[in-house]
């Protein structure tokens, strides 16, 4: 039988999603709900309609799906399931203050996951990134290599475009990372980061390295202030597809997700932004790297961060 992806929430993280997993053409179907009536059947369509131009066999099938779980059934036995349900910020708002209302809303998506695909892999976007991954592990009873977040790959790719943006250098020739937590806790790792093998400490002054550390940790609010309504979605929606991507193909990438962390960086018992491997078991192995004392103080302190609110979640 052919590969299975099912995204839940046709908005737009989810509808564009959706639109990068069919054009991979190496599913079998992509299934995108929301519980708006008619939406994602009307997205599916459309997106189907744009087959014979791009030249892609995958088809999506819309579903509307209702609080109670009706319309998950199209869902059944997904292999992959991108979570994407959820509101996004406003100008103003922080992530977390979407976390009681987000809450509400995962909890009920990964409850009817976990129904219809009880060995699927979950990716959740939903924000805020780090509480709604735990959040989606309670809800599924999932194990924890089979449910990861969506952060650290956007984030990294902000990174990358300032970088090259900055140097006037292609993308292809910068590698950055950033881990922690998606939100003020995220740390963008500029030991790792090079422009063509050259160390960009070499490159850049601290100050203008310093600068860009803080345009990535403000990437996200920076669109939404653009927007003023809604939140970025094209640079987020090709994080999560190169994730889900990574899970049907077992490809063993490593990636900077958000994944369960248990001893690595000596950090235990928490969800957090790490390079991990991936593959059709979901996370294989988290990949610790060497940072420098200040970049692993930061890391750590996200990590306490991110699990006060990570042990509020388990009562929304
Ligand atoms: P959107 O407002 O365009 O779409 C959200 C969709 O979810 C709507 O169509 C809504 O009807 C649907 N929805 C609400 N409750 C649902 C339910 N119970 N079942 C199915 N669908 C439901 O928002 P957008 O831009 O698509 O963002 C979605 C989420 O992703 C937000 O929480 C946003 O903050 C987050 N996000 C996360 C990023 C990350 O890096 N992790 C990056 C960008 C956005
Ligand atoms: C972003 O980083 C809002 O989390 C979303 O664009």
């Amino acid at each position: 039988m052919g590969k299975k992806v099912s995204v839940v929430g046709a908005g737009f993280y989810g509808s564009t999603t959706a639109l990068r997993l069919a054009q991979y053409n190496i599913f079998e179907c992509v299934v995108l709900t929301d519980i708006v009536e008619g939406k994602p059947e009307g997205i599916a369509l459309d997106i189907n309609q744009s087959r014979a131009i791009e030249g892609f066999e995958t088809k999506v099938i819309g579903a509307t799906t209702t609080a109670d779980g009706a319309g998950y059934e199209a869902t059944a036995n997904s292999d992959v399931v991108v979570i994407t349900a959820g509101l996004p910020r406003k100008p103003g708002m922080s992530r977390m203050d979407l976390i009681g209302v987000n809450a509400g809303i995962v909890r009920g998506v990964a409850e009817n996951i976990a129904q219809h695909s009880p060995s699927a892999v979950i990716i959740v976007v939903s924000n805020p990134l780090d509480e709604m991954t735990a959040l989606a592990q309670l809800a599924t009873g999932f194990p924890r290599h089979r449910v990861m977040g969506q952060a650290g790959m956007l984030d990294t790719a902000r990174f990358t475009n300032f970088v090259a943006e900055k140097l006037g250098v292609s993308v292809g020739s910068v590698k950055t990372l950033t881990l922690g937590s998606h939100g003020e806790t995220m740390v963008p790792v500029p030991s790792h980061c090079t422009v063509d093998g050259v160390p960009l400490s070499e490159k850049l002054s601290s100050a203008e390295i310093a600068d860009l550390v803080t345009r990535t940790r403000n990437g996200g609010a920076e669109i939404v202030a653009l927007l003023k309504t809604g939140s970025a979605y094209y640079a987020p929606s090709a994080a999560a597809a190169r994730m889900a991507k990574a899970v049907i193909e077992d490809s063993g990438a490593v990636m900077p997700v958000c994944a369960w962390v248990d001893g690595e960086y000596g950090i235990s018992g928490v969800y957090l932004g790490v390079e991990a491997e991936i593959g059709s078991s979901g996370i294989r192995k988290v990949v610790e790297t060497k940072l420098d004392s200040s970049e692993l103080e930061e890391l750590k302190i996200a990590a306490e961060a991110v699990r006060a609110k990570q042990a509020d979640v388990q009562s929304l």
